[in-house]
């Protein structure tokens, strides 16, 4: 039995090593791809979900005020940048944006309006007060965000400090609404965020195409939180063009939040492959629209 076991270990450094090559990790990952297109298939959604979660995908913060404004060059358009938040839940996606955009980018004039179905979380959004644990409810969040977003006196309400506020307004927005573009005005930039993974595919594409209706001319859609394959299918179908900046960390950051749903539950997500053919369209959160 122990030599048994003295064997096993010697030849652990090459389990190791197999578990590592390409070979195995394909033989692990195509067969949990094709039984999470079974969990879509078979899994009802949840339209009710509200997770939400300040600073969400970090990176994607950087994209905003980095790569997202080169695109736009907002100094040109003689106007404030317009950004539009739909599905806001709680608030916390549309003020941590904003408060990157504060914080990086004083130079730039902004406005933002964010809104959800849920008249009571818009109620929540526009109070802009916040729990500890709401606030810090993941280890990632740095106190540095903290302290240039809220001001809290006795360290257990956290107010969203005024010069960030002033940037957004909430109101009852829904995505399917056809007359959307009355209520919010047409987007530079437009975040359509961990929504369409919760409803059904039909009406997945229903929200995506009235979410185009909003688009300027030129702008930006942040997108995550949609199954990877429909997400491609629709932004190459309507011209969209994946924003190739930090796409694996990005996708990385979500798949730490949603590894445990894969591949058995509607709401995981794989792990990134950076094998496949067509990776950067797959994995890509951020897309670039430009009417020609
Ligand atoms: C999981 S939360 C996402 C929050 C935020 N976007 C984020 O990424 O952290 C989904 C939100 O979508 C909202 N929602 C569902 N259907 C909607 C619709 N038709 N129009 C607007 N919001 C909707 C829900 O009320 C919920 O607050």
């Amino acid at each position: 039995m122990v030599e048994k076991i003295k064997t096993l270990m010697k030849k652990a450094p090459f389990v190791r090593a197999f578990l590592k090559t390409r070979f195995c990790r394909a033989m692990m990952f195509w067969p949990g791809v094709w039984r999470y297109r079974l969990a879509l298939l078979s899994s009802d959604r949840g339209p009710h979900e509200a997770f939400t979660r300040f600073c969400r995908n970090p990176s994607q913060l950087p994209a905003l005020t980095g790569p997202t404004l080169d695109f736009l060059d907002p100094a040109s358009l003689g106007r404030p940048l317009r950004i539009v938040v739909l599905a806001c839940s709680t608030g916390a996606e549309p003020y941590s944006f904003a408060s990157a955009i504060v914080h990086e980018r004083s130079d730039i004039e902004f406005e933002m309006v964010a809104g959800d179905i849920n008249q009571e979380l818009v109620e929540k959004c526009q109070q802009g007060v916040y729990t500890r644990e709401e606030v810090y409810n993941h280890e990632t969040l740095c106190d540095d965000f903290v302290s240039r977003t809220f001001v809290s006196d006795d360290g257990q309400a956290y107010h969203v400090r005024s010069n960030i506020m002033k940037h957004v307004e909430f109101m009852p927005l829904d995505a399917l609404d056809t007359n959307l573009v009355e209520k919010t005005g047409k987007a530079d930039i437009l975040m359509l965020q961990n929504v369409l993974l919760n409803v059904e595919p039909d009406l997945a594409h229903k929200m995506f195409v009235n979410m185009l209706s909003l688009l300027n001319e030129k702008a930006v859609v942040f997108l995550d939180g949609v199954d990877l394959h429909q997400r491609a299918e629709l932004t190459e179908r309507h011209g969209l063009e994946p924003l190739n900046y930090q796409v694996q960390k990005i996708h990385d950051e979500v798949w730490q939040i949603r590894k445990d749903g894969w591949p058995q539950l509607y709401w995981g997500v794989e792990p990134y492959w950076p094998h496949r053919k067509d990776a950067l369209r797959h994995y890509a959160t951020i897309y670039l629209h430009e009417t020609k």
